[in-house]
């Protein structure tokens, strides 16, 4: 599978690139800037290009830049990614005093994603902590919803080349709303317990 990784010069995208082309998917890492893309990439045996060129010709988009500029990104690529599916791993974080809670917008960043792009959106990966990518497969389960069947199925590949455990189809892709959601819980447990937490599921044959 051909994969571009807009963004993949940051800690989440550059882990998963790596993950990516350890299990031999052909990988171009997207950025802002070209030459930093070709550095990052080369760090991981992936090619480097500006977020237009990674996008094209690939099979599958993955949207990993910062969470407050997933939505602007998305736009500046609509023509350049045309209907290649996109994977949305982006969560909206609040840090309180409290603690860290979700977005205040009911509808998802995937969802708003998907408002903007011709192509087909999923959302998946979101329980993944990169400090856990960096060194090897992601621990536990990974969940992934969307609407369209063909883009959840790479979505899904994909998923499955990341974690030790199982790549989960978590349904519609409303239900990004709660997988973005439960990033903030699990940077709390994480805060709590000084962990990269994942999630299992249990009660799956
Ligand atoms: N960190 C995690 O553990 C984790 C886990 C699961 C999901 N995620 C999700 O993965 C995504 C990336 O997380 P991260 O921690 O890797 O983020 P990050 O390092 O802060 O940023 C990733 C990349 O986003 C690009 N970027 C930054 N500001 C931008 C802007 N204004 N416009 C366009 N691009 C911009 C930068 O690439 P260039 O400067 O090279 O363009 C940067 O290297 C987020 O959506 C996050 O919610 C993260």
């Amino acid at each position: 599978m051909k994969i571009a990784v807009v963004g993949g010069t940051g800690d989440f995208g550059l882990a998963l690139a790596q993950r990516l082309v350890e299990a031999g998917e052909d990988v171009v890492i997207g950025s802002r800037d070209a030459e930093r893309a070709a550095a990052k990439g080369a760090e991981v045996g992936a090619r480097g290009a500006a977020n237009d060129d990674a996008v094209r010709g690939v099979d599958l988009v993955v949207l990993a830049v910062k969470s407050d500029a997933a939505l602007p990104t998305a736009k500046s690529l609509v023509e350049a990614i045309g209907d290649t599916p996109v994977l949305s791993v982006a969560s909206e974080l609040r840090f309180t005093k409290q603690g860290v809670l979700p977005g205040e917008d009911a509808r998802s960043i995937a969802e708003r994603t998907q408002e903007l792009l011709r192509a087909p959106v999923v959302a998946g990966l979101h329980s993944l902590a990169a400090a856990s990518l960096a060194s090897g497969k992601a621990d536990g389960d990974a969940l992934v919803c969307g609407d369209d069947a063909g883009a959840k199925e790479l979505a899904l590949a994909l998923a499955a080349l990341v974690v030790t455990g199982r790549a989960l189809d978590a349904g519609p892709l409303a239900s990004a709303r709660a997988l973005e959601g439960m990033t903030a819980v699990i940077v709390n447990l994480n805060k709590r317990y000084r962990a990269h937490a994942g999630v299992q599921v249990t009660g799956l044959h």
